[in-house]
């Protein structure tokens, strides 16, 4: 690990999330995402940053706000039917999970020097590592498709900026 531990100013409620959005999928056009749901990735990436922000997580907004890019276009890409993304700060980590209707699975890949796409999740990895914290991703557990993709960052808490809250 080679990154600083960002240290929690305001303690987040244990029964309350960071972040947690639903949205539903606007009809694909073709095989070509519908332009709405590229909107939403935008706006869902603001409001991440804005509630990393306010419980004194700034160190964490660029690298987080990239993460939940990437695993929202590929949601909006490949998913169908509900995307649901949480933030969630949990002994000592911030987990974020992003959850689709879709089938399929999400798999980083080595892609080549000049391939165009096949980076995102590969990238998620790398960040997650890089901060100590895992990535992985489980199929819904009621035998529908869909799947969920997690990833952890680990976080300090500062109990006493917390207690003042
Ligand atoms: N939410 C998802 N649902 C289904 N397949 C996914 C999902 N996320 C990623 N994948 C699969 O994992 C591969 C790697 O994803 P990624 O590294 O983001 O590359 P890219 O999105 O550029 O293809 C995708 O090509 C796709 O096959
Ligand atoms: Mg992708």
């Amino acid at each position: 690990m080679n990154q600083p531990m960002p240290v929690l100013k305001h303690a987040p409620r244990p029964d309350r999330d960071v972040m947690a959005e639903t949205f539903k999928l606007s009809s694909r056009l073709g095989a070509q995402p519908h332009p709405e749901d590229a909107v939403r990735v935008g706006i869902m990436r603001r409001i991440a940053a804005a509630r990393l922000r306010y419980h004194g997580l700034s160190p964490l907004v660029e690298d987080v706000t990239l993460i939940v890019s990437e695993l929202l276009t590929n949601a909006v890409q490949r998913g169908k039917g509900t995307v649901n993304i949480t933030m969630r700060v949990d002994v000592g980590d911030l987990r974020i999970t992003v959850t689709d209707d879709g089938a399929g699975r999400a798999i980083p890949s080595a892609p080549s020097a000049d391939d165009e796409s096949g980076r995102g999740l590969s990238i998620v990895v790398q960040l997650v590592r890089e901060r100590g914290g895992e990535w992985g991703t489980k199929h819904r557990s009621d035998g529908k498709d869909g799947k969920h993709v997690w990833c952890t960052v680990p976080v300090t808490h500062n109990a006493q900026a917390g207690s003042t809250e």
